[in-house]
């Protein structure tokens, strides 16, 4: 097998500070919310890998639609030397792009799942010995350093993980995307679609229940993390469309009243019966929305492609 570079750009402890400084604020504040980072543990990648299976959620299926209609257009335009993937987990559809782009030399992989990206980054290694793989455990929303490599470059952000950020959160965040481009380079970005809610609300709240596990995680990830003691079964999975923001937000709902410990904070959190905690929006996009954002963000979105049902779109864009 030929080694790939694994850097930690976070730090444990700063990892550690970064999840004390979030549950703090976002469990003492009214409505309480977490940020959906904080997901992915080893059990959080998995079920969301899980979830990508679901029959109710379409957007993975979509996606791939697009990718093995359009990876070798996209090779094509971008002539890509680096790709640079942010939110990689898996890397599973990423291996159309792979195979498509025919003089790539280096591959970033970007997350922060230690296990998705330690088990993606050995897979690929074995499967592609020419290739350089450096891949940077690191927060996409915090200021990336990028290891030195050839370019051009495409940065790639699929699953529609961009709509998990707030819309505050995602004008700095293609802000600072586009600063680490230069002319030539290209960002391809994974938007989902608004669509009927019904469809929506069931591709967050699926049968199976794999999504309310994936949701109740981050319970678990604070009971390890922190100490805290987080009874997952007194709440409950909820899966709201918010029209006015178009969003779909994820909540856990309080089924009785309940103080929580949290010792790692000093801090006993209460809930009220019914209160919810707000753990992940996911934002619907339309194509002029996402033009005009990228646009604020100084680039120029020039090619859309959606799936045959326009559930999805990938579009590319370059510096403007
Ligand atoms: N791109 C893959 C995975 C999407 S799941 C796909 O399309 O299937 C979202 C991924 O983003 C997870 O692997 C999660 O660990 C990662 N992630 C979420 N927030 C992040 C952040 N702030 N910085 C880096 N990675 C993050
Ligand atoms: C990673 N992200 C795009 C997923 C989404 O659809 O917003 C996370 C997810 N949450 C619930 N199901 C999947």
């Amino acid at each position: 097998m030929s080694p790939f570079h694994l850097t930690r750009i976070l730090p444990e402890d700063a990892t550690e500070a970064a999840l004390r400084a979030d549950v703090l604020e976002g469990l003492t504040r009214n409505p309480k919310t977490l940020p959906p980072k904080w997901f992915y543990d080893t059990r959080g990648s998995e079920l969301f890998e899980e979830i990508t299976r679901l029959p109710e959620y379409y957007p993975s299926r979509a996606e791939r639609e697009i990718l093995l209609a359009r990876a070798h257009a996209i090779a094509e335009s971008s002539g890509a030397r680096t790709m640079v993937e942010l939110g990689s987990g898996s890397s599973e559809k990423t291996r159309y792009l792979l195979d498509a782009l025919r003089g790539l030399h280096t591959y970033v992989p970007v997350d922060v799942s230690t296990s998705a990206l330690r088990q993606a980054a050995q897979t690929l290694a074995a499967e592609r010995p020419e290739l350089e793989i450096h891949a940077l455990i690191a927060d996409f929303t915090s200021q990336l350093t990028m290891p030195h490599t050839p370019g051009p470059r495409l940065m790639v952000f699929l699953g529609g993980t961009v709509g998990n950020l707030l819309p505050s959160e995602r004008s700095t965040f293609l802000t600072s995307i586009r600063a680490l481009m230069t002319p030539g380079d290209a960002l391809l970005l994974g938007t989902d679609l608004v669509k009927e809610e019904k469809t929506l609300v069931q591709a967050y709240d699926d049968a199976a229940g794999v999504t309310a596990a994936f949701n109740k995680n981050v319970l678990n990830v604070l009971n390890r993390e922190l100490g805290a003691d987080f009874d997952p079964s007194a709440f409950d999975h909820v899966a709201a469309w918010d029209a006015q923001n178009q969003w779909i937000e994820m909540r856990l709902r309080a089924r009785t009243a309940q103080a929580v410990k949290i010792p790692a904070l000093d801090l006993l959190v209460d809930f009220t019966a019914g209160e919810e905690l707000r753990t992940e929006v996911s934002a619907k996009f339309q194509e002029e929305g996402v033009r005009e954002e990228l646009s604020a963000a100084g680039m120029e979105l020039t090619q859309w492609w959606t799936d045959e049902a326009g559930r999805f779109a990938l579009s590319l864009s370059r510096v403007s």
